[in-house]
């Protein structure tokens, strides 16, 4: 079978040649159907981040998969059903996190990721998986199924961003998204859409005219250039924030936040920076945090419930804006242009086989 892959000392995607995968006891064997590109791949690529499975010469990246269950293998699935893989494995012999089904709070050593760390990812035409950690999706929804993923994410934010909240009467009206990104902007759309927050706003770099900042401003969001308004001027520009949610992975922006919030307000830090050392006056930071009750909350990866309320969510976004948001969907004959990352490549997706309803 065919999988996008990237060899050591290489940063393109290479299409390669692979023996299709047999399950093992507990596993299924998925046909996939899309899997969706985000910052992280390209960070895997460039070598920024995640690393190679032990002993192998190559990763075959996606960590944002759709597929179709093609052999069940006497788990409790059913040949046919769409289903979308969490992303997370357990390392040989097993741990606690696991265990707890709660793979997303294991430290780092104690997890692979599909695609990105320690493990191939799911852009090949089948791959296995446990059962446990397939997350069945309705059949309306296999065309976008690659977006769970990434929504999975922002559901486990917003959860430990909420419960960093819950010690009080807290009534946010106003977020803030920093990157226009695809996380980003999916992330936005929750907001409006999900959420319901009153007054919403998302920080970007670029000049209009420019797609993601007409999304913005479809959404009903406020686009704020963070080279007009720093981040750490947000609150004087526009008030502060009740929750700020960085997904630009720019490391300043991990202080500025907390500049950006209002009293008892929240952040939660999703970026994944390299190492970058600056001077910040951590005694006012400090200050802020604790005169005016504020949080800031990290957040990696996310487990089954976050995956099974994404794809609530995913149902509830509406189409016009998954229509602009997903800029285009390649063939492996395509396979470039998938990774693009150009100001027009907003969300792209590899297909891997067309979705055919039984
Ligand atoms: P992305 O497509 O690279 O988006 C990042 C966005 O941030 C880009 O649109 C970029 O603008 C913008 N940006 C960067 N620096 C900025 C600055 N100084 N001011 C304003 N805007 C700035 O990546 P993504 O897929 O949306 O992911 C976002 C980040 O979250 C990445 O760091 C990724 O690694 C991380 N991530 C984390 C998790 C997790 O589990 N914690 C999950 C998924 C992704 P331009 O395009 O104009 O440069
Ligand atoms: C993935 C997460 C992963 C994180 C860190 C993100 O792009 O969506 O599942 O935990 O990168 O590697
Ligand atoms: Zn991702």
């Amino acid at each position: 079978m065919k999988a996008v892959a990237v060899r050591k000392g290489e940063t393109n995607p290479t299409i390669v040649e692979k023996p299709r995968p047999d399950p093992d006891a507990g596993e299924a064997l998925v046909r996939t159907l899309r899997v969706g590109v985000d910052g992280t791949d390209h960070e895997v690529l460039s070598g920024a981040h995640g690393g190679f499975p032990d002993g192998e010469d190559h990763l075959v990246l996606g960590h944002e998969a759709v597929g179709v269950v093609a052999d069940p293998n006497g788990t409790d699935l059913t040949e046919g059903e769409v289903v979308v893989p969490t992303v997370r494995r357990a390392p040989d012999g097993g741990n606690e996190y696991f265990e707890r089904g709660e793979p997303d709070m294991a430290p780092e050593g104690e997890y692979h990721e599909r695609g990105i760390v320690g493990a191939h990812g799911f852009m090949a035409e089948y791959f296995t998986s446990p059962a446990e950690s397939l997350v069945s999706i309705p059949p309306e929804l296999a065309d976008l199924g690659f977006l769970v993923e990434p929504v999975s994410i922002t559901e486990k934010a917003l959860e430990h961003a909420y419960a960093a909240r819950s010690a009080f009467d807290w009534q946010p009206e106003s977020a803030m998204v920093l990157g226009n990104g695809s996380l980003g902007l999916l992330t936005l759309a929750m907001f409006e859409h999900t959420e319901g927050f009153d007054r919403t706003y998302c920080l970007g770099r670029r000049d209009r005219p420019d797609p993601t900042i007409d999304i913005i401003e479809d959404l009903g969001a406020t686009y704020v250039d963070s080279r007009r308004t720093p981040v750490d001027e947000v609150a004087d520009a526009h008030e502060g924030m009740d929750l700020v949610y960085e997904a630009t992975g720019y490391a300043k922006h991990a202080y500025q936040t907390i500049d950006a919030l209002a009293p008892n307000g929240v952040g939660a830090l999703l970026g994944v920076p390299e190492s970058w050392e600056f001077e910040i006056d951590g005694g006012k930071l400090h200050n802020e945090f604790v005169l005016h009750n504020k949080a800031l909350v990290g957040s990696v990866n996310s487990h089954v419930g976050h995956f099974e309320s994404a794809v609530e969510t995913l149902a509830a976004l509406p189409d016009p804006f998954l229509d602009d948001l997903v800029t285009g969907v390649y063939g492996l004959d395509d396979l470039d242009r998938a990774f693009d990352d150009d100001d027009t490549t907003i969300k792209t997706a590899v297909e891997l086989a067309a979705y055919e309803k039984r």
